[in-house]
């Protein structure tokens, strides 16, 4: 089979939830019905967007506005779909992200204190979703406690450093965007956002994610024969 389109998954979810061991089986699997698939990471994924990210990211950086936060990283998305993302869903390549517009609503327009401004967040992600966005949004639902735990001891960057309060009220930011009728399922159709309880086991996990996966290849009407639902 070659794909007949493109398709674009993100993948998002609090810090540690699975989202790059998700996002690697997924990669995998998709292989083997699309002939490119493209694996990126938000924010980065372009020299200038990884520039970003090191910004974004490192706790020299200290402590920045949130509106200013979401509108970096919202440029660094821009850059990503615009130049990246884009031209590989015109050549029918599927692309699947780490992490989507969904992690700055819920780190920077409802976790931060004060939050970042909705209405600029909204603009930029319009901007940054001008010609391309995900079909669908997998949103890994971990306790944040859990999330963390997972975490375990590696050193954390500018963001995952303050604290599990601000995880918890990111982990309950995420609920948000997945329950139907909210601005998210406007953007993208309801039926582009799937929430999956992602507290068991790795295995069980890819399980429910492949399923949706399948689910919404089947009701874009797009080739997946070739692709294992076993
Ligand atoms: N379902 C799971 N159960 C237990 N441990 C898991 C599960 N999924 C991933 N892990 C482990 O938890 C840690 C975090 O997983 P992973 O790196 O995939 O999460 P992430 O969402 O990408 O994190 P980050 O936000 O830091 O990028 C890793 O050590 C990974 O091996
Ligand atoms: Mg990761």
């Amino acid at each position: 089979m070659s794909a007949r389109r493109g398709f674009y998954v993100a993948i998002d979810g609090v810090d540690g939830c699975g989202k790059t061991t998700q996002a690697a089986l997924l990669c995998r699997w998709l292989e083997g019905g699309f002939a490119e698939v493209l694996h990126v990471r938000e924010p980065g994924s372009t020299p200038v967007a990884e520039v970003l990210r090191r910004l974004l990211l490192s706790p020299e950086t200290g402590t920045l506005d949130a509106t200013t936060e979401a509108l970096l990283f919202s440029a660094a998305r821009r850059e990503l779909v615009e130049r990246t993302i884009a031209p590989a869903l015109a050549r029918g390549a599927a692309v699947v992200s780490e992490r989507c517009f969904a992690s700055t609503w819920a780190y920077q327009c409802v976790a931060s204190e004060p939050p970042a401004d909705a209405i600029s967040f909204r603009a930029a992600t319009a901007a940054a979703h001008q010609h391309a966005r995900p079909d669908l949004l997998a949103l890994l639902d971990v306790p944040a406690r859990l999330a963390v735990a997972r975490i375990g001891r590696r050193p954390l960057d500018r963001i995952e450093a303050r604290g599990v309060d601000y995880q918890a009220r990111v982990a309950a930011a995420y609920r948000e965007v997945a329950a139907p009728g909210g601005w998210a399922a406007e953007l993208l159709g309801p039926d582009a956002i799937a929430s999956i309880d992602a507290s068991g086991t790795p295995e069980s996990v890819w399980r429910s994610l492949r399923a949706r996966v399948a689910q919404r290849l089947d009701a874009l009407g797009v080739e997946h024969d070739r692709l294992e639902l076993t």
